[in-house]
């Protein structure tokens, strides 16, 4: 090292000397007689801030030589020492999981409102009677609440399909309510683009609660006299009873149906006791494997409304035998039909958990086979004890990866939803 560090130095001088003689040539002899300005201090200034600059260069060569000729053998226990330096056994594991929760986004404690149906109490409690009055249907008997049973079924109804009117089955799964209020776009297939749109789709599917017309909803509303005064008190004095009014108050209903405070939201907030250890490998896992990719942000799906901009992802159903055996490329969703692959909404993990079963058509009843589902038809892997085995380059979960991928998404479970979790 001090050998190489004399030889270094006598680079520098030369390269000062060499610097030197040029600035006294160019300064002195050749810039100097044919300008006006340089004349007298001036010249003198010149020559100072070139020979600076000169040796300013030749320090930092000096500095990057001896760097990148330093023995790495003594560079790197420096580093490692340091590193380590302070940090008794037990703080490891805090600054895995400091490492662990970056760039996760926790559930913000309010759900964004358009700006002309600003969130109020008033407005959500209207929306409340009417996501609860079957009254909305052509036989009086399917509320909204009959599909997405806020309390009981963590905002979903627990079927494979829906069942609407006249036990009549629908095509596609119901989907929760809950934090629906986050997705940019909703239903599977992302068609409407805000709830307030979507609110009038399900009264006049004659699958689901078969009214004529959405006049004929508001009409309803109408007849039902102890609306009135719930009405003025959400939109004033002057409000119309109107298909517009009843969508914006149901809409504002479900902006407070959101669950923050999971125990995924708790971990995120710095209590490094709320994931489980297989949890937090799971976690690991969701990120590695590339569940991400697809499920990023505070909801899971890039659909929401933090992102709102890459809101549909093909599922890759013809190449895997797991998205076959479930028909999962039966229906193509937003893809014409015809169509290799389906297209489809990413939809939020929250709550996954409790809202089986799963995928579009609710085919899949478990949750650790609708993660080797994912795999298998999102990522491409290869699953163990799947029969197959992965070529090279190919991804491979194991059991456990699967389990503690699961057991990852049970952290998304709002214990407002499920008592039984409440300590988690
Ligand atoms: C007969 C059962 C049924 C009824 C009644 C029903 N829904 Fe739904 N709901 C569904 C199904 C099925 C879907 C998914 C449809 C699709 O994606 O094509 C859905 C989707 C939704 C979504 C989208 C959620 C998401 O993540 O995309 C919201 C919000 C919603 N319904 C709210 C309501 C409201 C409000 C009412 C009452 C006005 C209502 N639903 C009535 C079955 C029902
Ligand atoms: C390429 C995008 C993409 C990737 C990667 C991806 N998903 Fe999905 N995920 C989707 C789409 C799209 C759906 C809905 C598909 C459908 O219903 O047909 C979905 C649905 C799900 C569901 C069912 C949700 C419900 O309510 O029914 C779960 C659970 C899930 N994904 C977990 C995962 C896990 C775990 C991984 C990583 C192993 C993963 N996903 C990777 C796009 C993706």
């Amino acid at each position: 090292m001090n050998a190489n560090l004399s030889e270094l130095l006598t680079y520098m001088a030369l390269l000062i000397l060499v610097a030197g003689i040029g600035l006294f040539l160019i300064v002195g002899r050749d810039l100097a007689p044919k300008s006006q300005v340089l004349r007298g201090g001036g010249r003198w200034f010149l020559g100072a801030a070139l020979g600076a600059g000169a040796i300013v260069l030749a320090l930092k060569l000096v500095i990057i030589l001896a760097l990148s000729q330093a023995p790495q053998v003594t560079v790197a226990p420096l580093i490692a020492h340091l590193a380590h330096e302070g940090m008794p056994e037990g703080e490891d594991k805090a600054s895995e999981d400091m490492r662990l929760r970056l760039g996760w986004q926790a559930l913000p404690e309010k759900a964004p409102a358009p700006l002309d149906n600003p969130l109020t109490p008033e407005k959500a409690a209207l929306g409340e009677r009417l996501f609860f009055d079957p009254n909305l249907s052509i036989d009086r008997t399917v509320a909204c609440a009959s599909c997405h049973d806020v309390s009981g079924k963590a905002g979903a109804d627990g079927r494979a399909t829906a069942l609407g009117i006249k036990n009549q089955i629908g095509p596609r799964n119901a989907p929760t309510v809950w934090n629906a209020a986050f997705q940019a776009v909703q239903f599977w297939d992302g068609r409407a683009s805000s709830l307030e749109e979507q609110a009038k789709g399900p009264p006049v599917n004659p699958g689901e609660m078969g009214m004529p017309s959405l006049e004929a909803v508001a009409e309803r509303v109408r007849e039902d006299e102890s609306y009135r005064d719930l009405f003025i008190k959400a939109f004033g004095e002057n409000t119309a009873i109107d298909i517009d009014t009843i969508a914006k108050a149901i809409a504002s209903y479900e902006r407070t149906l959101i669950t923050p405070n999971t125990p995924f939201d708790r971990f995120l907030h710095g209590e490094d006791g709320a994931l489980s250890p297989d949890q937090k490998r799971g976690m690991s896992l969701f990120r590695t494997a590339g569940c991400i990719t697809c499920h990023s942000g505070p909801n899971f799906s890039q659909a929401s409304l933090f992102q709102p901009f890459a809101s549909d992802r093909y599922l890759m159903a013809s190449r895997s035998p797991l998205a076959a055996k479930y028909r999962l490329s039966e229906d193509k969703g937003k893809a014409p039909q015809g169509s290799l692959n389906g297209i489809w909404r990413i939809p939020s993990l929250r709550n996954v958990a409790l809202t089986a079963p799963y995928f579009h058509n609710g085919a899949v009843g478990d949750l650790k086979e609708a993660v080797r589902v994912m795999a298998e038809a999102q990522l491409n892997a290869v699953i163990e004890g799947g029969g197959r085995t992965p070529k090279p380059g190919q991804k491979y979960l194991t059991h456990r990866d699967i389990d503690d991928l699961a057991a990852f998404l049970t952290a998304l479970s709002s214990p407002r939803l499920t008592p039984r979790l409440a300590h988690r």
